[in-house]
């Protein structure tokens, strides 16, 4: 290992491969690291989870933080994807951000989100059935991406919209293309165009999906939200459709990359799979497991709100910083053993979800998702086949998880 440390960026193709030997440097020798794209890194578990929670850093000024990627005369918000990122509540500041948040908590409550455990069962296993009867070969396009939709469709009540798995691979494309615009940096002109055109595909798809439960109610997030629109709180049409493609990407892009990462680490380590064949009840730890030791997002960004300092280091207001989830959640002054994959419980939690007021409103339901899909994988399927060398990573720093990851299941016991 070099002295010298490169400075962060986000486009280095070692660092897409694998980002944890860079991240170690930063842990142990630049905590605070200056990007010379114009921005602070922090990796260390106790200042990571610092500058997600505490106050004095927050979103600050949307288009100066999308222009420090660009340039000034960029025009952040003549870009539909941009424009759609400017008005998600997890981009806003309280009271926005309060007002925006508690509308669509109360869906995603515990109790609520216990009461889906049955259905989500079901559909693992109608997916991993279906997954094995028809001989896919791609676990990530065609189990790890469909069944978190299946589930955010439901909880949308979007069924009739997206009957088909066409369909739902049509919005699993839109989201996957117009997410990039969370990542870390400039796009290139082609992927902001793509993500413009499909951030207006998937306008156009919801508000048909308002409009028809404008006109038939039922008993779906989606009819609380347009009924919300009428009420006291009062959500404009664009919060609507913002807060509503919002919840569906970020329902499933995510949770998707934690089931495929998962797959992938126990093709890498068969000892801890077979570990979890001898005792199910390990299932819980387990998607912990995954989502400390490779987070399907990597990291969050956070504006200093006023002058603020980092062990001496002094950050200005209107600065940004980058914690690196990913990175605090291999630091040894955290955990033990950090490097090593072992799906038994740990003490500490991961900081995969951030933490604060915009901690993830979505963790309890990606965990359950996951608890589910490991016990029908393990019960229905055990001696699955996971290809982890023929594994082809997507080329994203942010949200890290595979294009091609190929899996055979085996038969049905
Ligand atoms: C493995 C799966 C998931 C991971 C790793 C993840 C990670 C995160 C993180 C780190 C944040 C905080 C971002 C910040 O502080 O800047 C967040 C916020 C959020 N997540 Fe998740 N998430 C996952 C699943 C979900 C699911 C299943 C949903 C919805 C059903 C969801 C919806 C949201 C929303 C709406 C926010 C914004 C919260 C706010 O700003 O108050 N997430 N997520």
């Amino acid at each position: 290992m070099s002295d010298t440390i490169q400075s962060f960026n986000p486009l280095d193709q070692a660092l897409l491969q694998n980002p944890y030997p860079y991240f170690h440097k930063l842990l142990e020798k630049d905590p605070i690291h200056w990007s010379e794209l114009g921005f602070w890194v922090v990796t260390r578990y106790e200042d990571a989870r610092r500058v997600v929670i505490d106050k004095h850093f927050g979103q600050g000024d949307f288009i100066r933080n999308i222009q420090l990627f660009y340039d000034d005369d960029f025009d952040v918000l003549a870009h539909p994807a941009y424009a759609w990122l400017s008005r998600v509540f997890v981009m806003q500041d309280p009271p926005d951000h309060t007002r925006l948040r508690s509308l669509v908590a109360g869906a995603l409550s515990l109790k609520r989100i216990r009461a889906m455990e049955p259905r989500i069962r079901e559909l693992a296993r109608e997916h991993l059935d279906r997954y094995a009867q028809e001989g896919h070969e791609n676990f990530i396009t065609e189990f790890a991406y469909l069944f978190p939709t299946m589930i955010m469709c439901d909880m949308l009540g979007m069924h009739d919209q997206a009957a088909t798995p066409d369909d739902l691979r049509k919005l699993n494309q839109a989201i996957a293309d117009t997410f990039p615009v969370f990542e870390t940096r400039a796009l290139s002109v082609e992927e902001l165009d793509l993500a413009d055109r499909q951030m207006k595909f998937l306008i156009d798809f919801f508000d048909g999906l308002f409009e028809q439960r404008r006109r038939e109610p039922a008993d779906d997030l989606t009819t609380a939200l347009v009924q919300a629109q009428e009420g006291e709180d009062s959500l404009s049409p664009e919060e609507l459709s913002t807060s509503v493609i919002g919840l569906f990407g970020a329902g499933f892009e995510t949770t998707a990359h934690m089931i495929g990462n998962g797959m992938y680490l126990f093709g890498k380590h068969p000892e801890q799979r077979e570990r979890l064949a001898k005792a199910p009840s390990l299932a819980a730890s387990a998607v912990e497991e995954f989502l400390r030791y490779e987070s399907s997002l990597q990291a969050t960004y956070r504006t200093a709100l006023v002058d603020e300092e980092i062990h001496g280091q002094r950050i200005k207001t209107g600065e940004r910083i980058l914690a690196i989830l990913a990175a605090a959640n291999r630091d040894p002054r955290h955990f033990d053993n950090p490097d090593r994959f072992d799906i038994g419980p740990r003490e500490q939690k991961p900081l995969t979800f951030g933490g604060g007021i915009h901690y993830c409103v979505g963790a309890e339901l990606a965990r359950l998702e996951g608890r589910v899909f490991l016990d029908e994988l393990f019960s229905r399927y055990p001696d699955f086949q996971v290809d982890s060398e023929r594994a082809r990573l997507r080329p994203a720093f942010l949200f890290r998880g595979f294009e091609y990851l190929p899996v055979e299941l085996g038969d049905l016991v």
